[in-house]
């Protein structure tokens, strides 16, 4: 009743008044810039900084910084903290083209990015490999390469056996681009020390992992470094982690006795940070003549850096899509010269989802059937890969909703027979997607205050996916207070533990450690749980000025050595696992898109999503997420590749101008449904996951679609006027 029903920060976003990592200034602010790397491998013979010195307001170039002073972060899916291990300016190697070889450090801006253009360096050059085909890329098996049990093949029944007796086959490679994560607020901040104190203003998903790695980089007590990142601007897996400028700034913050502000230039961001890797996917499929799928096999190869190891995990979505006997999964990771690669929105789903998507819908028209029904009759009654069941699935109910919704029934099935008045060719495609639902770690503290105001400072940061305003729901719905009486802390190392934010668990945790919290604070309240609740007259009659509490929960499995790394930031790798269940978010997507006649140029007019993420937490925030994601969608489908030229490595298209994503010119109607049913099993607040399934088989659709329009398949993203002339 009192539950915000708008983002409870929108007025604050759209008037200025939230203030970003690199919003902060200060009368004795420096400016940082990075010169880079112009080569795409090798090692720095000669750096000569003679005409960068001599710009007027340049206060320091830091060329080479000593390992005593600077240690790596080490490799966030490696047991550290940071996007890679490397951390540039500790010797003279280049590793990938744009890699950093000093930091210009000056009294303004324009001094400082006069002064890093300035900046001249001699080469040893080295041959490079920056592609999956590249001559001297380095191919490694997976499983062997990082063991960890969760990267592990899946395999299930003889899959090549039953592929190879079964009536139907199809058997196709699909290919998908390096993309990066272009969020609108480019990474950065400002980094000061306050006396002994670090403190780091920056936007980031993961708090603790700058706290955690500048630690060890700086060899500093965490207690002695203070993350705080209130507004990240989009973070999409690029911000999940510790970026290689900040430990560098922090040692010339000290040095210079002044805070630094760094914002890192956009063509930057482009080989500075990790970016989704290249993947290549083959698939077959086998299924008998009624349309029964009998047998999967889903083999990738996937990018990674030559200095980490970026895991591939396909195959942990595509084996439960449906009810398949006979599946195996196999993944490859290629060492190319690039910086690591990482985790980019629904990082392995989508690209699965593509893949294993398309090749269902070859199926059905391989068949004759429609390619709806096709996927409802082999829907999943348990996890196919552990025979237990699901925690919930509604992929079905999704499905069926959405072809309502859609309207679905009145699609010709015959590929080119659906037209627009004007002779545009009309197509209408459908796909699934998963996603697993997990949750972290967390810790929440919630003050009630004698005025009737109840802040929470808990673990999770706000990215503009709406954690603030979900967390603000539970606690004004729970307490009977007004939603402006609730203040949220978010992001910040003061005031709880960080642990990263991604994989779809934000929701979902900190809600779990609020409610976890709200239950003691009603304790100490003294007020039951189902009885309404007067704050205000509850904390008076404690006859303090506040009660404090604080609420710990964690994901099933998780050992406690898991769990205290956790809170330094660390990715938690043991768990969660589920007691006698699996837990993942589904949905069903459903895509027109209409090819104009002369200019070729391929429309997405209408898109309808059908969600089953558990409980809906926020409304209204939760649609404005899935409306984002189906846009990521399209631009993945039809925009978005980073290109490479092998000559020279790095990427061609670092710009917004060059790397186009879609335009709200480019976005129909998106409409929206939620299947809305709590989880039962996974947590207290009966929520799965939305911020990454949503965009699971977006791209998919599109491509079915653009199939149903012209009877040709694409198998390759994006595609562009050029593929359907
Ligand atoms: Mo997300 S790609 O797990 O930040």
């Amino acid at each position: 009743m009192n539950a915000p029903t708008r983002r409870v920060d929108a007025h604050d976003k759209v008037t200025g008044t939230v203030r970003y990592g690199a919003d902060l200034t200060s009368p004795n602010l420096a400016h940082a810039v990075f010169a880079v790397s112009t080569v795409g491998k090798g090692r720095v013979v000669n750096i000569d900084t003679a005409a960068a010195e001599a710009v007027p307001g340049v206060l320091m170039v830091l060329t080479r910084v000593d390992a005593s002073e600077l240690g790596s972060p080490g490799f966030v899916m490696g047991g550290g903290y940071g996007f890679q291990s490397l951390q540039p300016l500790l010797d003279d190697r280049i590793a990938y083209r744009g890699q950093p070889i000093a930091l210009v450090v000056a009294d303004t801006l324009i001094a400082a990015t006069e002064a890093a253009n300035l900046v001249r360096a001699d080469y040893e050059v080295e041959p490079i490999a920056v592609g999956l085909d590249a001559e001297a890329a380095e191919t490694l098996v997976q499983q062997e390469a990082i063991p960890l049990p969760f990267l592990a093949d899946i395999v299930m029944g003889d899959a090549d056996a039953a592929f190879a007796e079964s009536p139907v086959r199809i058997e196709a490679t699909y290919d998908l681009p390096q993309q990066h994560q272009v969020p609108m607020e480019l990474i950065g901040g400002v980094v000061g020390w306050r006396g002994e104190t670090l403190v780091v203003h920056e936007g980031t998903q993961n708090a603790g992992a700058l706290r955690g790695g500048l630690a060890r980089q700086l060899g500093l007590d965490p207690a002695r470094i203070e993350i705080i990142s209130p507004y990240t601007g989009g973070g999409f897996g690029q911000k999940n982690s510790l970026q290689p400028h900040v430990g560098p700034l922090a040692l010339a913050a000290r040095r210079l006795g002044r805070p630094i502000k760094f914002v890192m230039p956009r063509t930057q961001t482009f080989h500075q940070a990790s970016f989704r890797p290249a993947s290549r996917h083959r698939v077959r499929l086998g299924a008998d003549e009624t349309g029964r799928l009998l047998a999967a096999v889903h083999e990738v190869d996937q990018q990674t850096s030559r200095h980490d190891l970026f895991p591939a995990i396909y195959t942990e979505i595509t084996s439960r899509l449906y009810g398949i006997e006979h599946f195996r999964g196999r993944q490859r990771l290629i060492r190319t010269d690039v910086q690591t690669p990482g985790f980019m929105r629904a990082p392995f789903e989508h690209p699965a989802a593509f893949a294993f998507e398309s090749a269902v819908d070859e199926v059905a028209y391989a068949l004759g059937q429609d390619p709806v029904a096709l996927r409802l009759a082999n829907d999943a009654d348990v996890d196919p890969v552990t025979g237990q069941p699901f925690s919930s699935r509604h992929l079905a109910e999704c499905l069926r909703r959405g072809a309502d919704m859609f309207g679905w029934a009145g699609r010709t099935p015959e590929p080119g027979s659906m037209r627009g008045a004007d002779g545009t060719q009309v197509g209408w495609g459908v796909a699934s997607g998963a996603y697993p639902a997990s949750v972290a770690p967390a810790v929440a503290r919630l003050s009630a205050a004698a005025d009737g105001k109840v802040t929470v400072g808990v673990d999770g940061h706000e990215m503009g996916q709406g954690i603030r305003t979900a967390i603000v729901r539970l606690v004004s719905e729970d307490l009977s207070i007004a939603a402006e009486d609730v203040i949220v802390y978010v992001g910040d190392t003061r005031v709880a533990p960080q642990h990263l934010t991604a994989g779809s668990w934000g929701t979902a945790t900190a809600l779990q450690a609020v409610h976890a919290a709200l239950r003691d604070l009603r304790k100490r309240l003294d007020v039951a749980d189902s009885d309404p609740v007067d704050v205000e007259a509850a904390v008076a009659a404690t006859g303090q000025a506040a009660v404090d509490v604080e609420a710990t929960t964690v994901a099933p499995g998780q050992p406690p050595e898991i769990i205290e790394q956790s809170r330094a930031g660390l990715v938690a790798f043991a768990g969660p696992v589920y007691p006698g269940f699996t837990a993942f978010s589904f949905i069903a997507h459903f895509a027109e898109v209409r090819i104009e006649p002369t200019t070729r140029r391929i429309r997405v007019p209408r898109v309808v999503s059908v969600v089953d993420c558990g409980r809906v937490a926020s409304p209204v925030t939760a649609v404005s997420q899935v409306r984002g994601a189906v846009v990521w969608g399209i631009g993945g489908a039809l925009r978005e590749r980073s290109e490479v030229d092998p000559r020279y490595g790095g990427f061609a298209n670092a710009t917004m101008e060059e790397y186009p994503i879609p335009v709200n010119a480019d976005i129909g109607e998106v409409e929206v449904g939620f299947v809305d049913e709590p989880d039962p099993l996974l947590n207290p607040v009966g929520v799965k996951g939305l911020g990454e399934v949503s965009m699971v088989g977006v791209a998919a659709a599109i491509a079915n679609a653009v199939f149903h329009a012209t009877g040709r398949r694409h198998r390759r993203l994006p595609i562009r006027i050029e593929d359907v002339l």
